[in-house]
């Protein structure tokens, strides 16, 4: 039995790294709190995104366009009125997970 169980073990084992790997650069955060994150952003942004108002939309945004911007936001190098201080609420990894989150709802 144990020449069918051994490459069975090896192959779920495979099918695990790309899962571990996916968890590592969500930085271990769950699509759900992503969600819950980009909320706050759609209260000004607009559902989804898509701004009614004169505040930019980011529907039209890649998600590593957003990481960009947020980036330049929390460093200062790009200039903004609330985003500074918006952005520098967030780490890394949930800025990274936020983009990822709101660019993905646009291929729906
Ligand atoms: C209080 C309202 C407000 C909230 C909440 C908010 N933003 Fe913003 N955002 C703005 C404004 C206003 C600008 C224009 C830059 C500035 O003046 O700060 C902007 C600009 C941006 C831009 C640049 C868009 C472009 O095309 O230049 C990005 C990206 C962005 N916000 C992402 C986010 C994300 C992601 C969140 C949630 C984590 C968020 N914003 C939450 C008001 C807000």
């Amino acid at each position: 039995m144990q020449f069918v169980t051994r490459p069975l073990v090896g192959l779920t084992l495979l099918c695990l790294v790309p899962l571990a790997v996916q968890a590592q650069q969500d930085g271990g955060i769950s699509n759900e709190a992503a969600a819950n994150m980009a909320r706050n952003c759609f209260a000004c942004h607009g559902p989804q995104g898509r701004s009614p108002g004169t505040i930019p939309s980011l529907h039209q945004h890649s998600a590593d366009k957003i990481v960009a911007l947020m980036k330049g936001f929390k460093s200062g190098d790009e200039p903004s009125t609330v985003m500074g201080r918006h952005a520098k609420g967030y780490s890394e990894p949930e800025i990274e997970a936020i983009a990822r989150y709101i660019a993905g709802l646009n291929k729906r």
